[in-house]
């Protein structure tokens, strides 16, 4: 089948991963109304086309901290890629590299810190849950050391969302392999072949890192320290000494609280519709946050390299992608990635010509 979109993408990444995998990438929490709207706000949204405006070269790249990013893009981070695709994390963190857009590692990743230093050049970042204070200084120390560029701090999860789909499927910790889940693995020959048969991933950054066992069993089982607050942040900003962002912010009072705590750029994310199944879609109140006066990334919903233009002409500098990548990766590793980015590459160039907008940095144009 030729994969024409990411929605083709997402169509063959079903088939070919088992179902409880399928569902812990595709899924959002409670009734998935987060899920649904993040999508719905970007089909309502309206651009305007202004004809007569000289598009025959245009260009993509953005400017970030003094630096040209080739695309508005970055990978966002998430957790067990190890399942979609033997060795995710760095497979990720290569495709990224090879399109020049930067990767976020996340704590939850299968390889560890070190792993994607040494196995991937390019512009890394790691993000960072708090599930024990000592050891997130730890992993911030073990970020700075292996040259990870930003760090970028996940505020949304003081507990983890309830996520209806993977208690179904029994995806929960501690993980037993069920005669269900076995018959899901048998039926998908080619997942088990590449991924299952060589055991369940490990959580990489543990096992370096001498983490004591209630440390372990809290990021097994994704508890955060729920105790985690404005102080907590400070102290952050003191310890990683290089670019710091903070995803998970809906509230431009609070983006304007991180900054004047010397946050370096905010990420508004309702985290793919995967915490509270309550809240707005990014996409919605991104032009709130334009007083707030630092550079703007948003995240969930983005399929499509118009939602990309929509939301750099709301404001945004860049967006991150999570599901839209992992679904390439299901499909086809590095290159499923690569694939993915570049089909999104080719929907933003095609929206700019369609719009009369050469420049895509050259925000407010559109919207
Ligand atoms: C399978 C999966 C795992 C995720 N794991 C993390 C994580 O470990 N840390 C984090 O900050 N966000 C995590 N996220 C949220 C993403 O970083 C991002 O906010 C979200 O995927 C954006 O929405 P989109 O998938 O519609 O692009 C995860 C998302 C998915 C789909």
């Amino acid at each position: 089948m030729v994969l024409l979109n990411v929605e083709d993408y997402r169509r063959e990444a079903r088939r070919r991963l088992p179902r409880f995998v399928f569902d812990y990438l595709d899924g959002g929490s409670e009734d998935e109304v987060a899920l649904t709207e993040n999508r719905a706000a970007f089909d309502r949204m309206k651009l305007t086309p202004r004809p007569l405006t000289d598009v025959s070269i245009r260009d993509q790249s953005v400017e970030w901290f003094g630096q040209r990013l080739s695309l508005p893009l970055i990978l966002a981070p998430t957790g067990l890629n190890g399942l979609f695709c033997r060795n995710g994390d760095i497979a990720l963190a290569k495709a990224a590299a090879r399109l020049r857009i930067p990767f976020v590692l996340s704590t939850a990743s299968n390889n560890s810190i070190e792993e994607v230093a040494s196995a991937a050049d390019g512009d890394r970042w790691f993000q960072l849950y708090v599930m024990h204070r000592g050891f997130a200084d730890q992993l911030v120390d073990r970020a700075l050391a292996a040259g990870f560029g930003h760090l970028v701090l996940t505020v949304d999860v003081p507990v983890s969302g309830k996520r209806d789909r993977d208690e179904r499927n029994g995806f929960v910790m501690p993980f037993r392999l069920r005669p269900k889940t076995l018959a899901d693995m048998v039926l998908h020959p080619r997942w088990l072949w590449q991924v299952g048969r060589h055991g369940a991933p490990a959580m990489g950054n543990m096992l370096t890192a001498g983490a004591d066992p209630n440390t372990q069993a809290a990021l097994l089982s994704r508890k955060m320290d729920a105790s985690f607050n404005w102080d907590d942040l400070k102290r952050l900003r003191d310890r990683w000494t290089r670019r710091l962002l903070i995803k998970g912010i809906m509230h431009p009072d609070d983006a304007a609280r991180a900054v004047s705590l010397g946050v370096d750029a905010v990420v508004v994310s309702n985290h793919g519709g995967r915490q509270l199944d309550a809240a707005a879609a990014p996409i919605s109140i991104l032009p709130d946050f334009n007083r707030v006066g630092a550079p703007l990334v948003l995240d969930s919903g983005i399929r499509r390299g118009s939602d990309v233009v929509k939301a750099v002409s709301l404001g945004a500098t860049a967006v991150m992608i999570g599901r839209a990548a992992l679904y390439g990766l299901a499909v086809g590793g590095e290159e499923g990635v690569v694939d993915v980015v570049r089909l999104l590459q080719a929907e933003i160039d095609r929206t700019q010509a369609l719009l009369g907008l050469p420049r895509l940095d050259a925000q407010g144009q559109a919207a």
